[in-house]
């Protein structure tokens, strides 16, 4: 239901009519109820669910359309850690923009995507897996990752970007601030700058970076680029937060521990 809701506020931002939630939940559980058997069961595997709108008026023109599609795909999806947790490199991007406050990037358009896909080819021919974006007004502060937000541990306490208007308010995100401050962690969103970061990886205070999104749950990230240098972050391994995080929220999805946020749906 969450990604519902803020799939309703992303249909605002763009015009798109809303939609009845509980028609589409309902029509969701049907969905796989009826596709069942494409559900994979071996370890980490998953079916992924893609609900999307498109418009298809037959008139060319820039305004709001009249006919949309809603749609939703099911893909098997084999294990994102099929060979064990790899630290990722993150580039920091320092020319091109994928989000500003008052545009799109705190909703789910596929704009911002469209935005992003030359800085991440150009992050893959620098030899790193994807781009970290710098926010678009001042350059100097980190925003989130290709489709991941992104959390820091520095000098024991973890730190994430606080949610500006640019940045997309992730589902694993919110779940994973919940998670570490009920388990007793400080968990603090602000600005967190590139110069801090990069301080952090020289001085040994940051000791760890990981994302969080649906696909990936958690990713450790072991060094990042910013123009012509690498760095290390912590010892360039899986660190013990993102571990810890990973371990809860899938054992909490899977039903090996006990769902005390009430986070799970159980559909068939
Ligand atoms: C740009 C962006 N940021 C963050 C996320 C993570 O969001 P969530 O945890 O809701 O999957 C995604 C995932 O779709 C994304 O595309």
């Amino acid at each position: 239901m969450e990604n519902m809701k803020r799939m309703l506020e992303s249909c605002w931002r763009v015009c798109i009519p809303h939609f009845d939630t509980e028609f589409v939940h309902d029509a969701l559980v049907k969905l796989v109820t009826l596709e069942k058997d494409w559900i994979p069961t071996a370890e980490g595997t998953s079916l992924y669910i893609r609900p999307f709108i498109i418009a298809t008026d037959r008139a060319l023109g820039v305004h709001a359309a009249q006919n949309y599609i809603f749609a939703i795909i099911l893909s098997p999806v084999g294990a994102y850690y099929a060979h064990g947790f790899d630290p990722v490199s993150l580039y920091v991007e320092e020319h091109y923009k994928r989000a500003c406050k008052g545009g799109t990037g705190h909703h789910k358009v596929a704009v911002n995507y469209a935005a992003s896909i030359l800085a991440s080819e150009e992050a893959n021919r620098k030899g790193y897996d994807q781009t970290l974006w710098l926010d678009a007004s001042e350059n100097k502060y980190m925003e989130e990752v290709g489709s991941m937000n992104i959390f820091f541990v520095i000098n024991g306490e973890v730190v994430t970007p606080e949610l500006g208007g640019s940045i997309l308010p992730g589902i694993t995100r919110r779940s994973t601030i919940e998670l570490l401050k009920s388990r007793g962690y400080t968990v603090i969103e602000r600005k967190v700058s590139v110069d801090e970061v990069i301080q952090g990886s020289l001085d040994g205070s940051l000791t760890e970076i990981f994302g969080t999104g649906t696909a990936a749950v958690v990713s450790p990230v072991g060094s990042f680029g910013y123009k012509d240098t690498k760095y290390t972050v912590g010892d360039g391994k899986l660190g013990k937060v993102t571990k810890y995080v990973y371990d809860e929220l899938t054992g909490i999805q899977t039903g090996k521990k006990p769902d005390e946020f009430g986070w799970v749906e159980q559909l068939v």
